[in-house]
């Protein structure tokens, strides 16, 4: 007779666990609680948690910085878009919508500290920066509020790595990082 999942089939086709494979079992299970436990304490050390802040933020009213923000510190043009060079310490907006960046074209300075503000005027967004990996989400009706000094120059590319639409893969940008 063929086996199926009704009728068993004849013979040794189980056996219990071996003597190691229950020891090794038992370890990674203990290791899994461990790092588990653990979890809440990586919220308070370690490098991989951001400086972020976020409030609430009405669109137009965050549209209406990031516009100010580009005329105050634009230093040129690249096709035709803005290229904003930001003093140090400043704060910077960057809005997202319309599947564009705005500004496209960010110069900044290696050890010099922004404060980078994200938000979308219409649908979620994800800031991601490359080649280093860097992941913000970009909410509308949110400010969010990245203190950060760039420690290496070189031009980076920004993402956006949430689906936001048909138009989704142009929405790219530029950050210049000045030594
Ligand atoms: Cu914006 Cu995808």
């Amino acid at each position: 007779m063929m086996h199926s999942g009704i009728v068993a089939p004849k013979g040794l086709w189980w056996v219990p666990a071996g003597k190691q494979e229950k020891l090794w079992v038992t370890v990674a299970f203990i290791w899994c609680m461990i790092l588990f436990l653990s979890m809440p304490f990586w919220h308070m050390v370690g490098g991989q948690n951001t400086t972020g802040v976020r409030s609430r933020v009405d669109p137009a009213a965050f549209n209406s910085r990031t516009e100010k923000f580009v005329q105050a510190y634009k230093v040129g043009e690249e096709n035709g878009l803005p290229v904003v060079a930001p003093p140090a310490g400043s704060h910077v907006y960057i809005r997202a919508g319309g599947f564009t960046w705005y500004p496209q074209v960010l110069k900044l300075k290696v050890g010099v500290s922004y404060t980078i503000h994200l938000s979308s005027i219409d649908v979620n967004h994800g800031f991601s920066v490359f080649p280093i990996n860097l992941n913000f989400q970009v909410v509308p009706g949110y400010d969010y509020a990245l203190t950060m000094t760039p420690n290496e120059a070189g031009e980076y590319r920004v993402m956006c790595n949430e689906f936001c639409g048909l138009a989704h893969h142009t929405m790219v940008a530029k950050v210049i990082v000045e030594p």
